[in-house]
């Protein structure tokens, strides 16, 4: 489903070319590489042994993720993959050393936050409209994919859920506004122990769920403001905001940030209410795949690119330590740190051949 947004993006990029895809399922693969002109489909032992793949980009369900990054760092390919990087920390760890060992690049999904609506935001924090950051909420709540999405089940098993499938767009979007996160506390449980897919391709078939799907936790940020989070595929209906960062002088309503834009609001101190704040940031549209470009163009100048493996296993150390918070009762530590993904200029990415050495 994703990898069409994917090609989109790319096809509107000179410097990155897609010769090859491949699926556990080649139908598939042939499907998309007819639809988007890629030459070469192959079976999954094929793929990695092509010497002219430099970068995979890997979005495959997130139980594979880990796996297919590893094989392609270990055939010397860099490695852009779907959130989360990988199922847990221990294998997280295990890419990022690979990736450091072998001089390769890791990164990873999502790729949102350098959407229009966060950068925004971004800028409206560092010019210090909202004065000294006080803290964050962050409210996913929904009755789950299953409502449109064909084959929801890998979405219901460990290594998503709404803490791992939906949790990195909040966190990666708090961490690119407020920096990263010292301590987590939560509380987790599963009210449906059973789905039905109500999508129209697969309606009516049910399946199980083997991992939390109602997550509520507290975020302590290095900078000294406080998170509360709450991601569940078990509410039907909410009224909150997705997104608010508060601030000593004011508050900034955040655009959803599953999505590239949206509405910016801000309210400061001594007004009554909300503004929509005017936005002059790159990327309004569906630019899924903006992130493997950055990549590439800091691969070629040699520069850290911003949706990095360091950000992401940062990422997963959080939503891991969540669950082992809530499994043990008590607040969990975070010992990896990542830094504050620096702001796109307002030109967004240039992806043109000629602007890359
Ligand atoms: N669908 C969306 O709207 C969406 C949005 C954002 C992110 N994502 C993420 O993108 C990833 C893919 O999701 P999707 O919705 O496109 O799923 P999908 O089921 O449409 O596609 C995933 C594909 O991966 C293939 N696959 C599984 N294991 C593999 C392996 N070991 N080697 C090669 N191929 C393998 C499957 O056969 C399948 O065709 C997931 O991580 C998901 O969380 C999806």
């Amino acid at each position: 489903m994703i990898s069409k947004s994917y090609l989109n993006t790319f096809s509107r990029c000179d410097f990155i070319e897609v010769i090859a895809c491949c699926d556990l399922d080649k139908k598939r693969a042939e499907e998309i590489a007819l639809s988007y002109n890629i030459p070469r489909v192959y079976d999954i032992e094929d793929f990695f042994q092509d010497n002219e793949i430099e970068l995979v980009v890997n979005l495959t369900v997130p139980s594979a993720h880990g796996e297919i990054h590893l094989r392609a760092l270990h055939a010397g390919k860099h490695t852009f993959g779907e959130k989360p990087l990988a199922a847990n920390t221990k294998e997280g760890k295990e890419i990022l050393d690979l990736a450091a060992k072998k001089g390769l690049r890791v990164g990873s999904a999502p790729d949102t936050f350098l959407g229009a609506g966060i950068q925004m935001c971004q800028q409206i924090i560092d010019d210090g409209q909202i004065g000294e950051p006080v803290g964050a909420t962050a409210f996913m709540m929904s009755h789950g994919p299953e409502s449109f999405h064909p084959r929801p089940q890998f979405l219901y098993q460990s290594g998503a859920g709404p803490l791992f499938d939906m949790g990195p767009y909040y966190l990666t979007a708090m961490i690119a506004l407020l920096g990263p996160v010292k301590k987590v506390t939560a509380s987790a449980n599963m009210r449906f122990t059973k789905r039905m897919i109500t999508a129209s391709e697969n309606y009516g078939e049910w399946f199980a769920v083997s991992t939390p799907t109602n997550v509520a936790s507290i975020l302590d940020f290095h900078n000294g403001s406080i998170g509360n989070m709450i991601m569940s595929f078990d509410v039907w209906g909410t009224g909150h905001e997705k997104l608010e960062i508060y601030g000593t002088k004011g508050t900034i309503s955040v655009p959803d940030p599953n999505r590239f834009s949206g509405e910016v609001k801000l309210q400061k101190e001594g007004e009554a209410h909300f503004s929509s704040y005017p936005i002059t940031s790159g990327y309004i549209d569906n630019t899924r795949g903006i992130g493997v470009i950055d990549m590439v163009r800091a691969i070629f100048q040699k520069k850290p690119h911003r949706a990095s493996g360091e950000l992401a296993f940062h990422v997963l150390e959080i939503m891991e330590s969540v669950l082992k918070s809530s499994q043990e009762a008590r607040h969990c530590n975070i010992q990896s740190i990542c830094d504050k993904p620096v702001i796109l200029p307002v030109s967004g990415i240039q992806t043109d051949q000629d602007t890359i050495n």
